[in-house]
């Protein structure tokens, strides 16, 4: 099993959902997590009162990513909270919102891009100073990236950007030894994708993956502890899918 004990991780967008499930996983690993939310102070308090409960360490951090403030904000909050030394960054955090061509306005798109992939990149440029050789970051990209899963075209663009920026940044930070990678999951039953809940949603899940499951946030959780330790550690530069083998 891997562990991170001495590690220090933060977890954007780890309120709920599959953040959530990082955050939980991490600390049972044994790192000291950073649990980031937007809005939702309550369930990020609860994730961090869980890790502590358990003999952990967690710390709740807000920022609304839609704005580049917040990602600087966030970032001069983690310096602080670790003293200037962090091994662990999931970006995590994202938006989508459904709609077809004719029906995406620029605000949605702009709020997609903002999240998805201008706080990630601000936020490697930020805090990658602070992480040393051994520390792993992963990104967030999705199974839209490679295939239509529903009306997400500007969605699937931003994730797109996510898969072409870890390339970019495993080869720009390889030297210094920070290691970038990507997870791309399929459907995954949380708030964003709630239509698994319903039978068509689910029909549809189980329609286009060769297991016949709908995947929970841990089935995610598990692959992401896995590229954060050093079992992991001749893996850079890659975008590892973790969809139940949808679409083959
Ligand atoms: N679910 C899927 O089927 C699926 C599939 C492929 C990829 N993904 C990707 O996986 C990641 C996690 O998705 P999820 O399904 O776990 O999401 P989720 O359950 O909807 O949770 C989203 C998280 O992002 C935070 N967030 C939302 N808006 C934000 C903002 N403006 N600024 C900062 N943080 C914000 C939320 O914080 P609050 O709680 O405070 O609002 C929450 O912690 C996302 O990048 C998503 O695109 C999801």
């Amino acid at each position: 099993m891997t562990q991170l004990h001495g590690k220090k991780a933060l977890v954007t967008g780890a309120s709920r959902g599959m953040g959530r499930a990082t955050a939980l996983a991490l600390a049972a690993a044994g790192a000291e997590v950073l649990v980031h939310y937007s809005f939702n102070e309550k369930a990020a308090n609860t994730v961090v009162e869980e890790i502590i409960g358990n003999g952990g360490k967690a710390h709740a951090v807000a920022a609304d990513l839609r704005d580049i403030q917040g990602t600087f904000d966030l970032s001069e909050r983690v310096r602080e909270i670790t003293s200037g030394k962090l091994d662990i960054l999931v970006a995590n955090a994202g938006i989508a919102r459904p709609a077809r061509l004719e029906d995406t306005t620029v605000a949605d798109f702009d709020d997609m891009f903002a999240v998805n992939v201008k706080a990630p990149f601000f936020l490697v440029q930020q805090l990658s100073p602070i992480m040393g050789a051994g520390s792993s970051i992963i990104l967030t990209s999705s199974l839209a990236t490679r295939t239509t899963v529903g009306d997400l075209s500007a969605y699937a663009a931003s994730k797109g950007a996510i898969s072409t920026l870890v390339t970019h940044f495993a080869a720009e930070l390889g030297s210094r030894g920070i290691r970038v990678n990507a997870i791309a999951p399929g459907v995954v039953a949380t708030d964003m994708s709630s239509f698994v809940e319903t039978t068509e949603g689910q029909e549809f899940t189980l329609g286009i993956q060769a297991i016949k499951r709908v995947a929970t946030p841990e089935d995610i959780a598990g692959v992401i502890v896995f590229l954060a330790g050093d079992d992991a550690r001749w893996v850079t530069g890659d975008v590892i899918r973790a969809d139940g083998g949808s679409k083959l």
